[in-house]
């Protein structure tokens, strides 16, 4: 029987019910040893990477997920040097890839942007990055992350850090969350607080506390996901100044943390986590990295039939 993900767009987190996420987490573990070795499970298959934003690890780890099953890289980043410059559109720009490619991974600076190319595309597209809006792959890795760091999701007491208006994976992940029973604090300045229809969203399915103070919480959580603030969003670069800084972690502070608690990042930190934070036995953001390769493995398999 093909995947419940065969032929299927992963644009938002929200497209996921509960049981298929869990059933993404629990798939993502037989990728493990395929990670290391590899795999022709795609062999003649060629995945597009259409990046329109700059990008280190989402690309790469993407690239390296479909060299590793067999399959095959084409693509760009950054719009220089392609059409796009010379003002075709993303519609455009999809109906003419998805000739080259079985399968499309998006980014772009503008919100809706991956939906509106899953709506022109006849072969699967997986959002890779839609402006401030969602990163919905990073939230199936975070929470395979947790999962695999902790054992469970429900239960934990979780806290998001950082800049929660502009940072996509923040928004993704929160919606990811409200679907398991477990209390969220969301931790930021009053500026970049989460966005409204974020918490419209969650409100009522889960325990949410907003607050800014960070070191008041500290000692209960189970997971401190920080985020970094997203300079590039701003729209008034004084409104940045005010907010840069806001939250830094040192492995003193840390010192409060349970030993059973975890820190994470998306990545790439500026210098919101300090680098001796890195020793802790805490720090997971490394880790999180390499389980992002098997979601995207697990991910790739899965939407081009091959499981
Ligand atoms: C994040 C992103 O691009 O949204 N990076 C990532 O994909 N791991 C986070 C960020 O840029 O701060």
């Amino acid at each position: 029987m093909p995947s419940f993900l065969a032929g299927r767009d992963i644009i938002s987190i929200k497209d996921l019910k509960r049981e298929e996420i869990d059933e993404i987490l629990r798939l993502t573990d037989a990728f493990e040893p395929l990670a290391d070795k590899g795999s022709d499970m795609l062999d003649g298959r060629i995945m597009a990477a259409l990046f329109f934003e700059p990008s280190t690890r989402t690309k790469l780890s993407f690239e390296s997920a479909m060299y590793k099953l067999g399959g095959s890289v084409i693509g760009f980043a950054g719009p220089m040097g392609t059409s796009v410059e010379k003002g075709e559109n993303l519609a455009d720009t999809v109906r003419v890839v998805e000739n080259y490619a079985d399968v499309l991974v998006v980014r772009h600076p503008l919100e809706g942007a991956a939906r509106l190319a899953a709506e022109f595309a006849s072969v699967p597209v997986i959002n890779a990055g839609s402006g401030a809006e969602e990163h919905p792959t990073q939230a199936l890795l975070d929470l395979y992350t947790i999962r695999r760091e902790l054992g469970r999701i429900d239960g934990l007491k979780v806290a998001l850090v950082g800049d929660l208006r502009y940072g996509r994976t923040v928004h993704s992940l929160a919606y990811a969350l409200s679907l398991y029973d477990i209390k969220l604090y969301l931790v930021s300045p009053e500026i970049l607080r989460m966005r409204k229809e974020v918490l419209a969203g969650i409100r009522g399915r889960v325990d949410v506390v907003e607050t800014d103070d960070l070191a008041g919480i500290l000692p209960e959580l189970d997971v401190l996901y920080v985020t970094r603030i997203q300079k590039e969003r701003f729209a008034d670069p004084a409104e940045y100044e005010e907010v840069k800084g806001s939250y830094r972690l040192t492995s003193a502070m840390l010192s409060r943390l349970k030993p059973t608690g975890i820190v994470m990042h998306p990545l790439p930190r500026v210098d919101e986590v300090d680098y001796d934070v890195d020793r802790i036995p805490q720090a997971k953001y490394f880790k999180q990295v390499r389980y992002g390769l098997m979601v995207r493995m697990f991910l790739l398999a899965s939407v081009l039939g091959a499981i």
